[in-house]
């Protein structure tokens, strides 16, 4: 069984906390795609992880870990994030932590090319993480990258390097920055690419080989559905593909093998970073954003900016769901929304006074997008670590019924909180039947 998890929205939607509950079940968990843009929390008991690079799996102590080809890696970053969960309790070693050898790396200068490249566009800027993920995807896409599997020969890795950086250094100095060193480059990286040596696995053979083995498959997208790289708010989005398709290739696992999708959905909607959103609470609703950015920490977990904080938006999610192809939504940080009077919904979008329904592909007709709303009544109740539906208020339970409506997937699980037992499992869903394999 491959399940893949996707997060619907503009990321943070808590996929971190729904992987966490699902890995109990499951025996392998892989990333496919992204880097340490990611930053997915996990809170178990009194302590809590931000997982950037590492699956959110390997928080539990038997269960394989895998980071995929599709993926990005800052070596740096990797070991960064090895030496600190160790701190933390967590043991990582090379039998339950694997990279693939197709991965390419994410070198000193593409963070500097992020910085530049921001500095570059100014008001236009996409307001990245500044991690250097855009430029490595570039030079993969330019064929020029570095894989794991290179920079494992140290001739390789100072030949790239040195040919790579020369194209870099006269961007970077153009636009005013300090040119980089290889040799320093390479003094950085060279004795983290040894250590990273015995994590490195022909990760395709090994997921496939754990199918086979009857061994069960989380797939943990990063990101999320809106900042695609194809399917997103382009320009503003990341530079990989989160969604479904993106899994497949990035974990090197055949599309008919995944049994299926799960979407991860706030009751609400984030984004950080710059970017169109048709349902971001502006002016005099700033103070329903403060509430909910405080009641639901919504800051990003990597970089602590605010996130900007808008109503649940049925149209992009409908959007998600279709591409993705979700089989059930996990609802998520119902509880956020506890304290409000009457909560919005964005049934549809309108445009030069006609109405639109589905989800447009320049920006900057997202910019000019007026949300059509359905007002729902809130249920100024705690719902903090509810466990089953029927416990709910009903005005909650009629929220939820709505979005499932909305969206045309079925909910079925709710998040009440960041705690794993914090969750409803709603009976007889596709998601029941994932829990319970
Ligand atoms: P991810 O990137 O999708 O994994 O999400 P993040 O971890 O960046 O952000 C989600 C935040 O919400 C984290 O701090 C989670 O611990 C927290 N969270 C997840 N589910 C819930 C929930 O149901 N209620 C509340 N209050 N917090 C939640
Ligand atoms: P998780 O996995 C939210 C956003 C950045 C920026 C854009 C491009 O925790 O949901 P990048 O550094 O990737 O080139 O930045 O994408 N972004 C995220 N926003 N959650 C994330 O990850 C994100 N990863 C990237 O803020 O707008
Ligand atoms: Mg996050």
């Amino acid at each position: 069984m491959i399940i893949v998890i996707i997060g619907a929205q503009w990321g943070d939607e808590g996929k971190g906390k729904v992987v966490d509950l699902l890995a109990d079940r499951f025996d392998v968990v892989s990333r496919y795609q992204g880097g340490h843009n990611a930053g997915h929390s996990v809170y178990v008991g009194d302590k809590s992880f931000v997982l950037r690079l590492l699956p959110s799996g390997i928080i539990h102590p038997d269960k394989t870990c895998v980071l995929g080809n599709g993926m990005v890696i800052d070596p740096k970053a990797f070991f960064e994030e090895v030496d600190q969960i160790a701190e933390q309790g967590v043991s990582v070693s090379p039998e339950r932590l694997k990279v693939s050898s197709r991965a390419h790396l994410i070198m000193p200068y593409h963070r500097a090319l992020d910085h530049t490249s921001e500095e570059r566009l100014g008001n236009e800027k996409i307001g990245t993480t500044l991690r250097g993920i855009g430029p490595a995807y570039e030079d993969k896409a330019g064929r020029r990258g570095i894989r794991v599997a290179d920079a494992l020969s140290p001739e390789l890795l100072k030949l790239r390097v040195e040919r790579n950086l020369e194209e870099a250094n006269r961007i970077i100095v153009l636009f005013g920055n300090q040119p980089l060193r290889a040799n320093e480059i390479l003094e950085e990286v060279s004795p983290l690419v040894e250590r990273l040596r015995p994590f490195v696995c022909e990760t395709s053979k090994f997921l496939a080989d754990a199918r086979r083995s009857g061994k069960k498959i989380l797939l943990e997208g990063a990101q999320a559905t809106l900042l695609d790289v194809d399917h997103g708010t382009y320009p503003y989005v990341t530079s990989s593909n989160p969604t479904a398709g993106g899994a497949s290739v990035g974990a090197g696992i055949p599309p008919h093998h995944i049994t299926g999708v799960l979407g991860i959905v706030r009751t609400y909607a984030t984004r950080v970073g710059e970017g169109p959103f048709p349902t971001e609470m502006l002016d005099e609703e700033e103070s329903i954003a403060h509430l909910i950015r405080e009641r639901g920490n919504e800051y990003g977990s990597v970089t602590r900016r605010p996130r900007r904080c808008g109503w649940f938006d049925a149209v992009s999610t409908r959007y998600a769901a279709e591409l993705n192809g979700f089989d059930s939504i996990a609802l998520t940080k119902l509880d956020v929304l506890d304290e409000l009077d009457e909560i919005k919904v964005c049934i549809g979008y309108e445009a030069n006074g006609q109405r639109i329904d589905t989800f447009p592909a320049v920006s900057h007709d997202l910019r000019a997008i007026k949300a059509i709303y359905q007002t729902l009544p809130g249920w100024k109740t705690d719902t903090v670590g509810t466990t089953e539906f029927d416990k709910l208020p009903e005005n909650a339970q009629k929220y939820v019924r709505f979005l499932s409506e909305q969206v045309g997937v079925e909910i079925g699980l709710i998040s009440t909180g960041p705690e794993r037992d914090q969750t409803i499992v709603l009976k007889n869903s596709v998601m029941e039947k994932w829990f319970s394999v």
